[in-house]
Parts: structure tokens; C-alpha cells; sequence
């Protein structure tokens, strides 16, 4: 079964609080676009497609008891929104599309604009449903009997409506039969690896090994890694990913060992309008979370650190990008192009 990541329930957006998995599944609920805010900066939701979800429910709570001052309302929400996270695309996607969506009803009663943006909402949560399916079926087929594959950070249900993209390849996979097994990276400084892939794994019985994130090169040098399929947060033109820190590094091994590297995301992690990832901004987080495992420090608490969240895998390291609109391979530019058009 499909964990519900998000939904819109009794006038409420209800999210399933991500902070707490594998230990507690508890969903809680956000009201006001500050409570959005806050959900969001503080990882209670994550993964680029939920942002974009989270953030186009969080433009509706900003204005849905707005009346004359309706369109500052907006514009005011959509700017606080976009400072929650700076790198998932998706969020900045699901942000202008709200905004587009309420100036294309300007003339209707502000009553109608509303509604019209909740069933917008909606709309992209139930959108990305189909889409994670659709990438799924293509990504099916890349995958052979008895692959063994690695994913590194989330890019399950967890990180999307309900089904995941990388992730979501990884369920096709194994309900079409396949017996596949999956390394996944515990993906520090926040664990979603472990705390998270291996949980939703793990719920649908899919054999399951976890490693820590300096183990992943060692696996392929041993020849135990046929596949490696990972999200993204943002994807320039040229095909230059950005996804969670340590893909990078995955992605250099994996070219060495000649192990096709794939990258699964829904075209709206796509920014056309940046050229390469050197113009994709990468989120640095508070210095605690690599000091801390948990709520308990390992390191001295004045130690110096760095920690940004992301990084960019260059686009020559990639051996195909799974989208909805298909596979996409080199020239990225080009087929990107083509599958905007498509
Ligand atoms: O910091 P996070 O947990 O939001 O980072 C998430 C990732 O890097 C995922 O791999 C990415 O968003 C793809 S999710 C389908």
C-alpha cells in the first residue's frame, strides 16, 4: 500500500510528520501558510514533487480568507513560501503555476478564484499520482530479473503524492516480478536513507540492505551493484542534477565501474531556464545536523562545519534521465527540448 504523503482532508492539509519515521507514523496538519512554512523548512515534509505539493496548498491557505486585498495576499504568500528551501525545482514549478492559475481568473468573484486555486492544488497532488506511475512503467523497463540496485537519500512516496519516483521504478520493478534486491545509503547528515527508503522498502517486503554512504564504491569495485537509480531535486537544461549530497559521489563510482547511473524525475524538477547546475542553488543547512545523529551530538559542539544539502552530478555522468515523457538520454539538451514539446 502506498503511504499517503500528503492530502487535503476536512479543509486541512495533512501531512504524514517525516521527522519521526521509521519510530512513529503520526500525521499532523497545516492551516496557514505559515504552519506550511515551517513544515517544509523543518523536513516534516521533503523530496522535490511533495514540496510542490506542500507549497500549492500553502498559496491557498494564504488566501483563502483573503478578500479585497486578495491578489497581495497571493503575492505575499508565494514570496514567503519560495523562502522555505532554496533547491527543489518543483517548489519554485507549483508556486508560479498557482500564480498563473489566479491571474488567468482575475475577472471571476474572489470567491471563485479560491476555489479555483484549491481545485489547482489538488489538481498537481492527484497530477503527481500519475506521473510517478508513468515514470515507474518506463523505468520497468531498464530494469532486468534479478537486478540488484542503489538508490541513495528518498525518492519514494515519501518524497512525492504516494508512490515515489527512483523508488517508484524500484515498485514497478518488484511488482511486475522481478526479484530485485536494493543497497539503500543511509544518506547522512539526516538519515533519510535509513530512516525513511529502508522503512518504505521494507513495507513492501523488497529485499533490502542498508549501507553507510562510504560503503557504495566499495560494493561496485565487488561487482554487487547493477544498477543505480536516484531523485532530483533540480535538473538544469543540460541535463546537470542536483540531488541530495553524496550523489555526486555515487555517480563518479558509478561511472568508473561502468554502472549505468539513471535519474528519475517528473519534468517539473526541470529548469529550463538555467543552462547547467553551475546556476542551481544549493541549500545549506544548520551545522548541528552533522554534529548530531539525532538529538545526541558526536562531534565537539564548536567544531566547524560544513553542510550543504545538495549537490550537482554533472549531466556526462548520467546514463538516462526517467521522466513521464519517457527516457531521456545524451544530448540532454535535446531531449529535453523534445520531451517539453511532447
Ligand atoms: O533534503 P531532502 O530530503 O528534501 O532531499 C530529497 C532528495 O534529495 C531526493 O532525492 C529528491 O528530492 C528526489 S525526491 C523524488
Amino acid at each position: 500500500m502506498p503511504v499517503e504523503t500528503i492530502k487535503w482532508q476536512k479543509n486541512k492539509v495533512r501531512i504524514i510528520d517525516q521527522t519521526l519515521l521509521p519510530h512513529k507514523v503520526k500525521f499532523v496538519s497545516c492551516t496557514t501558510p505559515r504552519e506550511m512554512w515551517k513544515a517544509i523548512r523543518t523536513m516534516k515534509i521533503r523530496g522535490a514533487p511533495a514540496l510542490g505539493i506542500a507549497a500549492a496548498f500553502g498559496v491557498y491557505l494564504g488566501v483563502k480568507n483573503s478578500q479585497r486585498a486578495f491578489f497581495k495576499d497571493l503575492d505575499k504568500t508565494i514570496k514567503y513560501i519560495a523562502t522555505s528551501r532554496p533547491t527543489a525545482r518543483n517548489l519554485f514549478w507549483a508556486l508560479e503555476r498557482m500564480r498563473e492559475t489566479a491571474y488567468r481568473e482575475r475577472y471571476e468573484p474572489v470567491s471563485r478564484i479560491k476555489h479555483i486555486l484549491l481545485e489547482e492544488a489538488k489538481k498537481i497532488l492527484e497530477e503527481d499520482k500519475h506521473i510517478c506511475r508513468k515514470m515507474a512503467r518506463f523505468g520497468n523497463a531498464l530494469i532486468k530479473k534479478g537486478d540488484t540496485i542503489l538508490t541513495h537519500c528518498n525518492a519514494g512516496g515519501l518524497a512525492t503524492a504516494d508512490y515515489g519516483t527512483a523508488l517508484g521504478v524500484i515498485f514497478m520493478a518488484h511488482s511486475s516480478g522481478k526479484k530485485i534486491k536494493v543497497y539503500a545509503d543511509e544518506t547522512r547528515p539526516l538519515l533519510q536513507g535509513a530512516r525513511l527508503t529502508a522503512w518504505e522498502l521494507r513495507n513492501e517486503d523488497i529485499d533490502t540492505t542498508l549501507i553507510s554512504d562510504n560503503m557504495a564504491a566499495s560494493l561496485m569495485a565487488r561487482g554487487k551493484i547493477d544498477k543505480i537509480i536516484v531523485g532530483a531535486d533540480r535538473i538544469a537544461r543540460n541535463g546537470d542534477t542536483a540531488n541530495k549530497i553524496g550523489t555526486y559521489s555515487v555517480a563518479l563510482s558509478a561511472h568508473y565501474h561502468k554502472i549505468p547511473f539513471y535519474v528519475a524525475a517528473p519534468l517539473s524538477t526541470i529548469d529550463v531556464k538555467i543552462k547547467d547546475g553551475s546556476f542551481i542553488p544549493i541549500e545549506e543547512r544548520h551545522p548541528d545536523e552533522v554534529r548530531k545523529i539525532g538529538k545526541e551530538f558526536i562531534a565537539p559542539k564548536n567544531v566547524k562545519v560544513f553542510n550543504p544539502a545538495f549537490d550537482v552530478t554533472p549531466a556526462k555522468f548520467i546514463t538516462a534521465i526517467i521522466t513521464e515523457k519517457g527516457i531521456l538520454r545524451k544530448p540532454y539538451g535535446k531531449s529535453i527540448k523534445r520531451a517539453h514539446a511532447r
